[in-house]
């Protein structure tokens, strides 16, 4: 098995082979997942809902990621170890590196950050000094209150060309892959084809580079409610590497995102 480095993310996107991403925050899911094929393994914010139970990724602390990046780190192979830098934690970008050289340190080999071209300071501060970046656009959930809930973003055309300008400064400034949450799928066709880096998908459409889930939602052990995006993969089956490995599958083929799944 391939170790996976960024290089090889870029030429999967230049091949159109999609690239499987999961959300993970302890040793033994990021073995299965690395076993099963998934190629980024990110240990996102929204672990405050899904193993923290609170109702947004609000409290979430940097030492709460670190903690469970050090785990998903020791569990991981090949796969490419990604951590969010929570909320509050890169109002400045000294602030954000500080905070990604934590992460870094715990085991993360890139971080994520919400935001627009507003940030584009920030991501350029952090990969000129060697932490790579991932974007996060369209719906941020670090933004809920701003945005008075979690809803679809891009919907109308001055929405969506503020969109492709957001993540086109993010490129600039050298954002190396970008996640697009909740928006048109075709916005999120339009904003694949504008970019010349990897597009990660959830609830952005089928054409994407990659897609994303949250690993308590595509396992179908999420209490709270399902978003138009999920599809649980434990249906019909009856073990967990299977349906991880049916995820990696559908991702790869297109079947996953299917119309059910998209804005
Ligand atoms: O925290 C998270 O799980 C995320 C993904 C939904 C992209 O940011
Ligand atoms: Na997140």
């Amino acid at each position: 098995v391939k170790t996976i480095t960024l290089p090889l993310l870029s030429a999967m996107r230049t091949a159109g082979d999609r690239i499987a991403m999961l959300t993970v925050y302890d040793a033994s899911f990021a073995s299965l997942m690395d076993r099963c094929g998934v190629e980024v393994l990110l240990i996102g914010d929204s672990l405050g809902m899904a193993c923290q139970g609170h109702n947004s990724t609000l409290p979430v602390t940097v030492a709460d990621i670190a903690y469970h990046t050090a785990a998903v780190r020791r569990g991981a192979d090949s796969a490419m170890v990604l951590a969010d830098l929570p909320f509050g934690s890169y109002a400045t970008p000294e602030e954000a590196y500080r905070n990604a050289v934590i992460l870094m340190q715990a085991g993360a080999q890139m971080i994520k950050i919400e935001g627009g071209a507003w940030i584009a300071d920030t991501v350029k501060f952090l990969r000129t000094r060697a932490v790579p970046v991932c974007a996060h656009v369209g719906l941020m959930p670090q933004s809920v209150h701003q945005m008075g809930g979690y809803k679809v973003q891009g919907k109308t055309a001055e929405s969506a060309e503020r969109l492709k300008a957001d993540a086109l400064a993010l490129q600039v400034a050298g954002a190396e892959i970008i996640v697009l949450e909740a928006i048109p799928a075709k916005l999120g066709k339009e904003m694949t084809e504008l970019l010349s880096i990897p597009t990660i998908g959830i609830g952005a459409g089928p054409d994407c580079s990659g897609q994303v889930l949250v690993m308590h939602d595509m396992l179908g052990i999420f209490p709270g409610k399902k978003a138009r995006f999920v599809k649980n993969f434990m249906s019909g089956r009856n073990d967990i590497a299977g349906a991880v490995t049916a995820y990696v599958a559908e991702v790869k083929s297109g079947i996953f995102p299917g119309p059910d799944h998209c804005f």
